[in-house]
């Protein structure tokens, strides 16, 4: 995820796309970048780190001209670095991109054998060459951008700026988001309405599919095939700080609602659904070394924890190779024993977590293979392992982890479907059937999502609670602990999870009136089992909130019931975390808590 602003106007416009992306620093913050056009030529800008880095650069080296755009890098393709910073530049033309061009790896190779020169590892470097090449051919700035698009498939929000025509900037999105403002004299792009709210409150949301050339007079806005759209602006009425949560509350709000968006990225360009198989060239584990691996050992920290135990389900559900899980804090510290023919999965959101870390490294000394799953691109467990596969949940500022935790989900999903068909575990035909499923996921996640009034409601009832229990069993067994985690984390309440079959063997002597306990009854295998401890709570007064997929089942015996759409039983994991992390969100909201700070605790923890 990164962000991206340009401008077209009278007034000198380096500072000004400088102080539009510090408002986005929020979307990635590991490089940035301005190109201007003082009218004869494009100058770039560009350092890799933090938006002060570009700044002092741009104050010592100022740039003139009054056309310009700018990028603030959250990397997907390639290190941070300046080489693979935004703007990228071939020949005539400046672009910068936020989003993901699923066909690069074929586009490069083309553009390659064509004869261009690629200066950076980036996959947005394919439209700079794709529009100079088009333009090289006589077309002007936006038939060469339309001409280009045609080629692109992936996610894409762009702004592009060519030296033949100083005037104007073309911007075209493709499921990335962009908004277009209109000011006096003056028209801006950006990723996030908080850029650009200095400037205007009159703004267009681009859709899909449109495009729309930028200049001084205004903006000429249109579908890539052609088509004039005509569209009213909207008015925004929040303010500034509002509109840096895109109008939530919270972070944790608006990242909870941004969950489905980060399984799409997450899944976009590694999921053949032809051939049932996804991921094999990134992580390195191509078939000879599947077949070769004798044991998976997931090692992760806090929620992080509960996707590697999730992992562990579906490794050996799906790729039938025996999988341990463990506390990456007790790994390190118990002498463990690791073999050459162990295959260790390192499972962390910020890729820096001190714990985690030290388990890899002790693994990898031990002769074992290690694949990082993490959502910061370059960070030290991303450069410790020997293969990674990114989650691409897009920077999270909350501290209790919300959309990084279903992104891991879903990239253990990927791993268990990859090692499962390479090890021929999994037949062509069960695997196509399960990733069918998994690119529907995200719908059924954003239909999760519509229960959130519902979840609201509930939470008034349950505000007041000392304690509550979370049970489910097999996959939901990591979502139970996963629930009670983010409630203590952020409301205070006490909360514990466990597998709906310990409950018998002690916190069942906790049940009383006063005890909510959340159920989760996905409709799969263990369903009947989960209604029995529903029936066990309910025979000792204990309050039900049952997550389920048929209203029916739950009707007769839980106080409370929420319905999500049902999915294959090994993905469900996804959906039914949806209503629990709105519930914790709204206890701690009514209770009054810093839900993005939660007090004694720290998004990233760098100390064992
Ligand atoms: C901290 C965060 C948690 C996170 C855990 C592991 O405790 O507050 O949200 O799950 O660290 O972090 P990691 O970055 O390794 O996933």
């Amino acid at each position: 995820m990164c962000g991206i602003i340009a401008y077209v106007g009278t007034r000198p416009c380096a500072q000004l796309l400088i102080d539009g992306l510090r408002k986005l620093e929020y979307r990635g913050y590991d490089s940035a970048g301005v190109a201007v056009h003082n009218g004869k030529e494009i100058t770039v800008r560009r350092a890799a780190g933090k938006l002060s880095t570009l700044q002092d650069l741009v104050d010592r080296e100022p740039v003139a001209g009054t056309v310009g755009i700018g990028h603030t890098r959250w990397a997907t393709h390639g290190p941070p670095s300046e080489r693979n910073a935004h703007p990228h530049v071939s020949g005539r033309v400046a672009v910068v991109h936020n989003g993901i061009i699923e066909n690069h790896v074929e586009l490069k190779h083309k553009l390659t054998s064509l004869g261009r020169v690629f200066t950076s590892d980036t996959d947005t470097e394919i439209v700079a060459h794709l529009v100079d090449m088009a333009m090289g051919r006589g077309l002007s700035l936006v038939e060469a951008v339309r001409d280009s698009l045609r080629e692109l498939r992936g996610a894409y929000a762009i702004a592009v700026l060519a030296k033949d025509d100083p005037t104007t900037i073309v911007v075209a999105k493709h499921a990335s988001p962009l908004v277009l403002a209109l000011a006096d004299g003056a028209v801006l792009a950006a990723s996030d309405v908080p850029a650009i709210l200095a400037h205007t409150r009159e703004v267009v949301f681009l859709e899909d599919g449109e495009i729309a050339t930028l200049t001084q007079s205004g903006a000429k806005l249109e579908t890539v095939s052609g088509e004039a759209v005509v569209r009213e602006p909207t008015t925004i009425r929040w303010s500034l700080v509002q509109a840096e949560r895109g109008g939530y509350k919270h972070f944790m709000l608006k990242e909870i609602h941004e969950q489905p968006r980060a399984i799409e990225d997450t899944l976009r360009g590694r999921v053949q659904l032809e051939t049932g198989s996804c991921i094999a060239d990134e992580i390195g584990i191509a078939e000879p070394e599947a077949r070769a691996i004798q044991r998976v050992v997931l090692l992760a920290c806090g929620t992080s924890f509960h996707a590697a135990m999730y992992g562990r389900y579906l490794i050996e559900q799906l790729a039938r190779v025996p999988a341990v899980v463990d506390l990456a804090s007790e790994f390190r510290y118990r002498e463990p024993v690791v073999a050459p023919g162990d295959l260790v999965i390192a499972v962390s959101q910020s890729g820096e977590t001190a714990d985690t870390l030290a388990a890899l490294k002790e693994a990898k000394r031990q002769g074992a293979r290690v694949l990082a799953v993490v959502n910061v691109q370059g960070s030290a467990i991303a450069r410790a392992a020997d293969g990674v596969l990114y989650t691409h949940a897009g920077p999270e500022i909350g501290v209790a982890s919300t959309k990084c935790f279903t992104a891991q989900l879903a990239a253990m999903a990927l791993v268990s479907v990859h090692i499962g068909r390479a090890r021929g575990a999994l037949s062509e035909s069960r695997a196509k059937e399960l990733l069918e499923e998994l690119v529907r996921v995200p719908e059924k996640m954003r239909a999760a999502l519509e229960q959130d009034a519902a979840v609201q409601l509930i939470s008034r009832e349950l505000v007041s609670a000392q304690n509550a229990l979370f049970l489910g069993r097999g996959v939901s067994c990591p979502v139970a602990l996963e629930g009670a985690l983010k409630l203590k984390e952020i409301s205070y309440v006490h909360a514990e999870g466990y597998a709906g079959g310990e409950m018998k063997h002690g916190p069942l002597a906790l049940v009383d009136r006063s005890m909510p306990v959340v159920c989760l009854l996905p409709d799969d295998p263990s369903l009947e089992k989960m209604l029995s401890n529903v029936q066990e709570v309910r025979a000792r007064d204990g309050r039900v909130l049952a997550i389920v997929n048929d209203p029916a089942c739950a009707t007769a015996l839980a106080q409370w019931s929420i319905t999500v759409p049902k999915t294959a039983p090994e993905f469900s994991p996804l959906v039914t975390t949806i209503p629990l992390q709105l519930l914790s969100y709204h206890v701690a909201d009514q209770r009054g808590t810093d839900v993005d700070q939660p007090r004694n605790l720290a998004k990233t923890v760098t100390v064992e």
